[in-house]
Protein backbone atom coordinates (compact mmCIF):
# COMPACT_ATOMS: atom_id res chain seq x y z
CA UNK A 1 0.00 0.00 0.00
CA UNK A 2 1.62 3.37 -0.97
CA UNK A 3 2.27 6.05 1.83
CA UNK A 4 1.49 9.63 1.31
CA UNK A 5 2.25 12.22 3.27
CA UNK A 6 0.74 15.47 3.38
CA UNK A 7 3.45 18.25 5.43
CA UNK A 8 2.04 22.05 5.55
CA UNK A 9 3.17 24.13 8.18
CA UNK A 10 0.38 26.23 6.80
CA UNK A 11 -2.95 23.51 7.02
CA UNK A 12 -5.44 22.95 4.29
CA UNK A 13 -9.22 23.57 5.08
CA UNK A 14 -10.86 20.92 6.39
CA UNK A 15 -12.72 20.42 3.01
CA UNK A 16 -9.85 20.06 1.49
CA UNK A 17 -8.75 17.19 3.81
CA UNK A 18 -11.62 15.35 3.34
CA UNK A 19 -11.10 15.37 -0.36
CA UNK A 20 -7.49 14.24 -0.20
CA UNK A 21 -8.78 11.49 2.22
CA UNK A 22 -11.56 10.80 0.05
CA UNK A 23 -9.23 9.96 -3.06
CA UNK A 24 -6.40 7.75 -1.59
CA UNK A 25 -8.71 5.75 0.12
CA UNK A 26 -10.50 4.80 -3.07
CA UNK A 27 -6.35 4.47 -4.41
CA UNK A 28 -6.10 2.29 -1.43
CA UNK A 29 -3.45 4.22 -0.21
CA UNK A 30 -1.92 5.34 2.90
CA UNK A 31 -2.29 8.90 4.28
CA UNK A 32 -0.54 10.87 6.95
CA UNK A 33 -0.66 13.96 7.95
CA UNK A 34 1.92 16.45 9.71
CA UNK A 35 0.46 19.92 10.22
CA UNK A 36 1.63 23.06 11.72
CA UNK A 37 4.68 21.99 12.72
CA UNK A 38 7.73 24.20 13.87
CA UNK A 39 10.84 21.80 13.86
CA UNK A 40 12.41 20.63 10.52
CA UNK A 41 13.05 17.36 12.61
CA UNK A 42 9.56 16.23 12.59
CA UNK A 43 9.34 16.61 8.59
CA UNK A 44 12.80 14.60 8.43
CA UNK A 45 11.35 12.04 10.80
CA UNK A 46 7.82 12.09 8.15
CA UNK A 47 9.51 11.61 5.48
CA UNK A 48 11.38 8.77 6.11
CA UNK A 49 9.03 5.81 4.95
CA UNK A 50 6.64 7.60 2.48
CA UNK A 51 6.46 7.28 -1.75
CA UNK A 52 4.95 10.49 -2.20
CA UNK A 53 4.74 13.92 -0.59
CA UNK A 54 2.20 16.36 -1.12
CA UNK A 55 3.44 20.08 0.21
CA UNK A 56 2.88 23.91 0.29
CA UNK A 57 5.58 26.49 0.64
CA UNK A 58 7.55 23.58 2.96
CA UNK A 59 11.05 23.91 2.04
CA UNK A 60 12.07 20.46 0.61
CA UNK A 61 16.06 20.76 0.87
CA UNK A 62 18.73 18.42 0.04
CA UNK A 63 18.83 16.97 3.94
CA UNK A 64 15.02 16.30 3.27
CA UNK A 65 15.16 14.25 0.32
CA UNK A 66 18.02 12.63 1.44
CA UNK A 67 15.59 11.27 4.41
CA UNK A 68 12.97 10.36 2.68
CA UNK A 69 14.44 6.82 1.33
CA UNK A 70 11.47 5.73 -0.36
CA UNK A 71 9.89 8.50 -1.79
CA UNK A 72 8.87 8.93 -5.81
CA UNK A 73 7.01 11.93 -6.30
CA UNK A 74 6.55 15.31 -4.71
CA UNK A 75 3.88 17.82 -5.23
CA UNK A 76 3.55 21.25 -4.87
CA UNK A 77 -0.06 22.16 -4.08
CA UNK A 78 0.31 25.10 -5.50
CA UNK A 79 2.28 27.01 -8.11
CA UNK A 80 5.49 28.06 -7.30
CA UNK A 81 7.97 25.35 -6.89
CA UNK A 82 11.19 27.70 -5.62
CA UNK A 83 10.70 25.72 -2.27
CA UNK A 84 12.03 22.44 -3.71
CA UNK A 85 15.78 21.68 -4.58
CA UNK A 86 14.92 20.12 -8.00
CA UNK A 87 18.18 18.83 -8.58
CA UNK A 88 18.79 17.10 -4.94
CA UNK A 89 14.97 15.50 -6.10
CA UNK A 90 16.39 14.83 -9.56
CA UNK A 91 19.47 13.41 -8.75
CA UNK A 92 17.27 10.36 -6.44
CA UNK A 93 15.07 10.07 -9.35
CA UNK A 94 12.08 11.74 -7.60
CA UNK A 95 9.57 13.61 -9.84
CA UNK A 96 8.59 16.90 -8.78
CA UNK A 97 5.32 18.59 -10.00
CA UNK A 98 2.95 21.46 -8.75
CA UNK A 99 -0.50 22.32 -9.55
CA UNK A 100 -0.70 25.25 -11.70
CA UNK A 101 -3.54 27.54 -11.81
CA UNK A 102 -5.29 25.53 -8.90
CA UNK A 103 -5.05 28.65 -6.64
CA UNK A 104 -4.72 31.36 -9.29
CA UNK A 105 -8.06 33.30 -8.70
CA UNK A 106 -7.57 33.69 -4.72
CA UNK A 107 -4.08 35.25 -5.58
CA UNK A 108 -6.00 37.15 -8.05
CA UNK A 109 -8.83 38.52 -5.08
CA UNK A 110 -5.81 39.28 -2.91
CA UNK A 111 -4.32 42.01 -5.13
CA UNK A 112 -7.97 43.81 -5.31
CA UNK A 113 -7.75 43.42 -1.64
CA UNK A 114 -3.97 45.14 -1.29
CA UNK A 115 -4.91 47.59 -4.18
CA UNK A 116 -8.55 48.59 -2.48
CA UNK A 117 -6.69 48.96 0.77
CA UNK A 118 -4.25 51.19 -0.91
CA UNK A 119 -6.11 53.59 -2.46
CA UNK A 120 -8.15 53.99 0.46
CA UNK A 121 -5.32 54.80 2.84
CA UNK A 122 -6.20 51.27 4.58
CA UNK A 123 -9.53 52.79 5.64
CA UNK A 124 -8.30 55.52 7.97
CA UNK A 125 -10.87 58.19 7.36
CA UNK A 126 -8.79 60.69 5.15
CA UNK A 127 -10.10 60.88 1.33
CA UNK A 128 -8.63 58.00 -0.90
CA UNK A 129 -8.82 57.63 -4.56
CA UNK A 130 -10.87 54.95 -7.02
CA UNK A 131 -9.26 52.37 -8.93
CA UNK A 132 -11.31 53.51 -11.61
CA UNK A 133 -9.36 54.92 -15.19
CA UNK A 134 -6.02 54.30 -13.07
CA UNK A 135 -3.03 52.20 -14.79
CA UNK A 136 -2.15 48.67 -13.44
CA UNK A 137 0.35 46.97 -14.94
CA UNK A 138 0.33 43.57 -14.76
CA UNK A 139 3.96 41.95 -14.72
CA UNK A 140 4.31 38.85 -15.48
CA UNK A 141 1.33 37.36 -17.53
CA UNK A 142 0.53 33.96 -15.95
CA UNK A 143 -2.63 32.29 -14.77
CA UNK A 144 -3.03 34.80 -11.91
CA UNK A 145 -1.91 37.59 -13.99
CA UNK A 146 -4.64 37.10 -16.20
CA UNK A 147 -7.18 37.09 -13.47
CA UNK A 148 -5.98 40.12 -12.39
CA UNK A 149 -6.51 41.37 -15.65
CA UNK A 150 -9.84 40.25 -15.91
CA UNK A 151 -10.99 41.61 -12.53
CA UNK A 152 -9.54 45.11 -13.20
CA UNK A 153 -11.60 45.30 -16.29
CA UNK A 154 -14.86 44.93 -14.02
CA UNK A 155 -12.98 48.10 -12.31
CA UNK A 156 -12.79 49.88 -15.57
CA UNK A 157 -8.81 50.25 -15.26
CA UNK A 158 -6.48 50.49 -18.18
CA UNK A 159 -4.78 47.68 -18.24
CA UNK A 160 -1.25 46.58 -19.55
CA UNK A 161 0.82 43.87 -19.09
CA UNK A 162 4.35 42.68 -19.76
CA UNK A 163 5.48 38.93 -20.27
CA UNK A 164 8.50 38.27 -22.76
CA UNK A 165 7.18 34.52 -23.36
CA UNK A 166 3.18 35.76 -24.12
CA UNK A 167 2.74 37.31 -27.86
CA UNK A 168 1.34 40.59 -28.77
CA UNK A 169 -1.90 38.79 -30.34
CA UNK A 170 -2.62 37.06 -27.19
CA UNK A 171 -2.68 39.53 -24.82
CA UNK A 172 -4.84 42.06 -27.39
CA UNK A 173 -7.02 39.22 -28.25
CA UNK A 174 -7.75 39.14 -24.31
CA UNK A 175 -8.14 42.93 -24.09
CA UNK A 176 -4.72 44.14 -22.75
CA UNK A 177 -2.23 46.45 -23.44
CA UNK A 178 1.03 44.58 -24.62
CA UNK A 179 3.96 46.39 -23.30
CA UNK A 180 7.22 45.29 -24.86
CA UNK A 181 9.56 46.00 -22.19
CA UNK A 182 9.83 46.30 -18.07
CA UNK A 183 11.00 49.91 -18.24
CA UNK A 184 7.93 50.91 -20.26
CA UNK A 185 5.32 49.26 -18.07
CA UNK A 186 6.85 50.96 -15.32
CA UNK A 187 6.93 54.20 -16.89
CA UNK A 188 3.50 53.82 -18.20
CA UNK A 189 1.64 52.34 -14.86
CA UNK A 190 0.59 53.81 -11.50
CA UNK A 191 -0.48 50.57 -10.15
CA UNK A 192 2.19 47.62 -10.76
CA UNK A 193 0.85 43.77 -9.87
CA UNK A 194 4.16 41.01 -9.59
CA UNK A 195 3.45 37.68 -11.11
CA UNK A 196 6.86 36.22 -11.76
CA UNK A 197 8.13 33.60 -10.68
CA UNK A 198 11.13 32.99 -8.19
CA UNK A 199 14.35 31.79 -10.54
CA UNK A 200 18.05 33.30 -10.53
CA UNK A 201 17.14 35.20 -13.52
CA UNK A 202 14.00 36.79 -11.72
CA UNK A 203 16.08 37.67 -8.49
CA UNK A 204 15.86 41.61 -7.06
CA UNK A 205 14.58 42.12 -10.77
CA UNK A 206 12.72 45.13 -9.24
CA UNK A 207 14.97 47.60 -8.52
CA UNK A 208 15.41 50.83 -8.27
CA UNK A 209 16.08 51.58 -11.57
CA UNK A 210 12.81 50.43 -12.61
CA UNK A 211 10.62 51.66 -9.66
CA UNK A 212 12.04 55.00 -10.11
CA UNK A 213 10.40 55.16 -13.74
CA UNK A 214 6.73 54.91 -11.92
CA UNK A 215 4.40 57.75 -11.64
CA UNK A 216 4.58 59.93 -9.49
CA UNK A 217 1.48 58.31 -7.05
CA UNK A 218 2.88 54.69 -7.45
CA UNK A 219 2.01 51.37 -5.46
CA UNK A 220 3.78 47.91 -6.18
CA UNK A 221 1.49 45.09 -5.28
CA UNK A 222 3.24 41.78 -4.74
CA UNK A 223 1.47 38.59 -4.19
CA UNK A 224 4.80 36.76 -5.86
CA UNK A 225 7.90 36.06 -4.46
CA UNK A 226 9.41 39.14 -1.45
CA UNK A 227 12.82 38.14 -3.41
CA UNK A 228 12.24 39.06 -7.09
CA UNK A 229 12.15 42.69 -5.45
CA UNK A 230 15.75 44.28 -4.82
CA UNK A 231 15.20 45.33 -1.18
CA UNK A 232 17.61 47.99 -0.91
CA UNK A 233 16.02 49.59 -4.42
CA UNK A 234 12.62 49.61 -2.67
CA UNK A 235 14.22 51.22 0.51
CA UNK A 236 15.23 54.42 -1.65
CA UNK A 237 12.23 55.05 -3.56
CA UNK A 238 10.21 54.74 -0.68
CA UNK A 239 12.35 57.35 1.19
CA UNK A 240 12.55 59.75 -1.84
CA UNK A 241 9.06 59.48 -2.74
CA UNK A 242 6.09 61.29 -0.30
CA UNK A 243 3.44 58.73 -3.01
CA UNK A 244 4.98 55.18 -3.16
CA UNK A 245 3.06 52.26 -1.62
CA UNK A 246 4.01 48.72 -1.43
CA UNK A 247 1.58 46.10 -0.40
CA UNK A 248 3.29 42.72 -0.20
CA UNK A 249 2.23 38.87 0.29
CA UNK A 250 5.01 38.32 2.56
CA UNK A 251 7.15 40.35 4.93
CA UNK A 252 10.36 41.73 3.06
CA UNK A 253 13.39 40.47 4.63
CA UNK A 254 13.98 44.69 5.41
CA UNK A 255 10.27 44.78 6.63
CA UNK A 256 11.51 45.93 10.42
CA UNK A 257 13.11 49.17 8.90
CA UNK A 258 10.37 50.01 6.78
CA UNK A 259 7.84 49.64 9.16
CA UNK A 260 10.35 51.97 11.40
CA UNK A 261 10.82 54.44 8.47
CA UNK A 262 7.60 54.41 6.26
CA UNK A 263 3.99 54.26 8.10
CA UNK A 264 1.58 54.43 6.28
CA UNK A 265 3.20 53.62 2.88
CA UNK A 266 3.34 49.85 3.13
CA UNK A 267 1.08 46.82 4.12
CA UNK A 268 2.39 43.39 4.84
CA UNK A 269 0.58 40.00 5.41
CA UNK A 270 1.84 38.08 8.60
CA UNK A 271 2.09 34.85 6.92
CA UNK A 272 1.32 34.07 3.16
CA UNK A 273 -1.77 34.51 2.42
CA UNK A 274 -2.77 34.53 -1.29
CA UNK A 275 -3.49 31.30 -1.98
CA UNK A 276 -5.12 30.89 1.62
CA UNK A 277 -8.73 30.44 1.08
CA UNK A 278 -10.61 27.33 1.31
CA UNK A 279 -11.74 26.95 -2.25
CA UNK A 280 -7.83 26.89 -3.50
CA UNK A 281 -7.51 25.03 -0.83
CA UNK A 282 -9.45 22.02 -1.98
CA UNK A 283 -8.34 23.17 -5.44
CA UNK A 284 -4.69 22.54 -5.41
CA UNK A 285 -5.22 19.25 -2.66
CA UNK A 286 -7.49 17.57 -4.72
CA UNK A 287 -5.14 18.24 -7.70
CA UNK A 288 -1.99 17.47 -6.25
CA UNK A 289 -3.78 14.08 -5.16
CA UNK A 290 -5.09 12.72 -8.05
CA UNK A 291 -1.72 13.59 -10.03
CA UNK A 292 0.03 11.13 -7.34
CA UNK A 293 -2.50 8.50 -7.85
CA UNK A 294 -2.32 8.90 -11.66
CA UNK A 295 1.90 8.88 -11.44
CA UNK A 296 2.17 6.23 -9.39
CA UNK A 297 -0.90 3.96 -11.29
CA UNK A 298 -0.07 4.92 -14.56
CA UNK A 299 3.59 7.02 -14.79
CA UNK A 300 1.60 10.25 -15.64
CA UNK A 301 4.38 12.87 -15.81
CA UNK A 302 1.87 16.13 -16.70
CA UNK A 303 3.01 18.78 -14.56
CA UNK A 304 6.55 17.12 -13.72
CA UNK A 305 8.74 20.19 -12.91
CA UNK A 306 12.57 18.93 -13.04
CA UNK A 307 12.66 17.27 -16.61
C1 LIG B 1 1.99 29.43 -4.78
O1 LIG B 1 3.13 29.50 -5.25
O2 LIG B 1 1.15 28.64 -5.21
C2 LIG B 1 1.56 30.39 -3.72
O3 LIG B 1 2.62 31.18 -3.31
C3 LIG B 1 0.87 29.72 -2.55
O4 LIG B 1 1.70 29.32 -1.50
P1 LIG B 1 1.07 28.56 -0.23
O5 LIG B 1 0.59 27.23 -0.68
O6 LIG B 1 2.20 28.47 0.75
O7 LIG B 1 -0.05 29.38 0.30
Amino acid sequence: MPKVLVATEKPFAKKAIHGINGIFSKAGYDVQYLESYTEKSALLKAVETVDALIIRSDKIDEEVINHAKELKIIVRAGAGYDNVDLQAATNKDIVVMNTPGQNANAVAELVFGMMISVARNWFNGKPGTELRDKTLGIHAYGNVGRIVAHIAKGFRMDVYAYDPFVDRATMEDEGIGYIESAEELYSKCQYISLHLPYVKATEKMINYDLLKLMPEEACIVNTARKEVIDEEGLLKILGERECFRYASDIRPNCAAEIEQKFEGKYYFTPKKMGAQTREANINAALAASKQIVHFLEKGDCTFQVNK
